[in-house]
């Protein structure tokens, strides 16, 4: 018996997947197919797949031609499913041709020509409009949006606002994209907006936006009162458009898995959250210069309450700041320290104090400890009371780490909303309300 074994992730089945799987079968007696899993497309940078694993499957198997399927989960996986089912020939499209040859060591490998003008890329994008992203602000982080957007199939970045002319013209000119001067037009021009600005104009420019039927995705920290932010969202929910809080730690993959594993129990019943993250910045940075809405906490509390506020919600009885003041007030590094009915937590941030960047998640069966900087979540273990017993886990995080909030952006946008529960607006209203006792405490609040 000849056996075949195929791969691929068979998203919006199509004629093209069909007649592969037609010929893969006519090469033997036995066809296998892999499947891959999201996590393993998301590695391999696709992350826009549309279809479950479980909806793929099904699409496979409808087609007669199979007779075993197996789930694709990692790289190395092809050359031990080919040892293991004792595989005659590797076939896949032409699209792949030479980047298979490896295999030829274990079996015979077969390219078949691809259907042309047919692709599951084509299919995503005929599904739905382009959208067209606008950003306000042109600071760092904007400069990170716009090649990190690229990579997310489905988003065109378009216009830039800021009403600082110049800035927009020359950001535009670096990009290749519209620069706006009126808010009115710059609106026309987008379907959504990226909202990149200081902290304390993310409250207007978002209301604005969504007056004017915007999506919007807001930097961190996305409001500094509690109401507002709770204002925000009512609209948005009104509206029924998208709002939602950039804090690109929420939808990496790591994070996610890791938050997957303490859900599990397998660390127990969660009693003690850290996180900390510090970043040492120049003195004349606004973000140490700027009295108002300046200084550590805001800068980096948002990331710092993420893991706390997914694992231990907004009900904390106490919260407290303890900082440390640089001369002109501002604070250089602040721990915050909240207290549950059953547990506690601390988060750590610094910008004039450096520390370790770790997060650290302790339970009553064990403890977990994701490494610096924890906040890309690459690499954490999870440790038992017996000091051998450590399971190591690591997932990819690439290059800024944007993409994967502007991809989970997109596919709300487009109502395969399955990513809400990554920043639920429950939590996003926690957030501000602690910013919001951080700045009652530490500064007056100027309306
Ligand atoms: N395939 C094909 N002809 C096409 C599209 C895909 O023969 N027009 C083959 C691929 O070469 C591969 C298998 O179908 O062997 C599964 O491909 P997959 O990557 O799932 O499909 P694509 O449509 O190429 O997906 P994408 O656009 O996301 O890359």
């Amino acid at each position: 018996m000849t056996k075949v074994i195929t791969y691929g992730t068979f998203d919006l089945f199509h004629e093209g997947h069909y007649r592969l799987l037609q010929r893969a079968k006519a090469l033997g007696d036995y066809l296998i197919v892999g499947v891959t899993t999201e996590a393993f497309d998301r590695t391999r940078g696709k992350l826009n797949v549309v279809d479950s694993l479980l909806t793929r499957i099904e699409n496979v198997k409808k087609t007669g031609f199979v007779d075993e399927i197996v789930i694709e989960e990692s790289i190395g996986q092809k050359v031990s499913d080919i040892k293991k089912y004792q595989v005659d020939i590797f076939t896949v499209g032409s699209d792949w041709i030479g980047q298979f040859d490896y295999l030829k060591e274990y079996c015979q490998v077969v390219y078949l020509e691809r259907t042309k003008n047919i692709s599951s890329t084509m299919l995503r994008e005929q599904n739905r409009k382009i959208q067209r992203i606008g950003i306000i602000g042109t600071g760092r982080i904007a400069h990170r949006f716009v090649p990190e957007a690229k990579l997310v199939s489905g988003v065109n970045t378009q216009a830039v606002y800021n009403p600082h002319t110049e800035s927009a013209v020359r950001f535009a000119e670096e990009w290749e994209l519209d620069p706006y001067e009126k808010l009115e037009d710059f609106f026309a021009a987008v379907d959504s907006v990226y909202i990149a600005s200081p902290h304390e104009t993310h409250y207007d420019y978002i209301k604005a936006a969504l007056e004017h039927d915007k999506h919007v995705l807001c930097e961190k920290p996305m409001a500094l009162r509690k109401a507002q932010a709770e204002e925000v969202f009512r609209i948005a929910k009104g509206k029924n458009l998208i709002l939602l809080e950039g804090i690109k730690t929420a939808y990496c993959p790591g994070f996610n898995q890791l938050l997957g594993i303490t859900g599990s129990g397998m660390i127990g019943s969660i009693r003690n959250v850290e996180a900390c993250f510090t970043k040492l910045e120049s003195k004349d940075s606004r973000e140490l210069t700027d009295l108002q809405y300046g200084g550590s906490f805001l800068e980096l509390g948002s990331y710092c309450m993420l893991p706390v506020i997914k694992l231990f919600g907004g009900g904390y009885t106490d919260v407290r700041f303890d900082t440390i003041r640089g001369d002109n007030g501002l604070d250089i590094f602040t721990k915050a320290s909240f207290i549950y009915p059953n547990g506690i937590a601390t988060v750590t941030c610094g910008l004039g104090v450096k520390s370790e960047g770790r997060l650290l998640i302790a339970g009553t069966k064990g403890y977990m400890v994701a490494e610096a900087p924890w906040w890309k979540t690459a690499y954490f273990e999870v440790h038992h009371e017996d000091p051998g017993e450590v399971e190591k886990y690591s997932d990819r995080f690439l290059g800024d780490g944007l993409r994967y909030e502007i991809s989970d952006f997109l596919s709300m946008i487009n109502g395969n909303g399955r990513s809400d529960f990554k920043l639920t607006r429950s939590e996003s209203v926690a957030f501000a309300d602690v910013m919001e006792r951080f700045l009652e405490e530490n500064r007056s609040l100027a309306d």
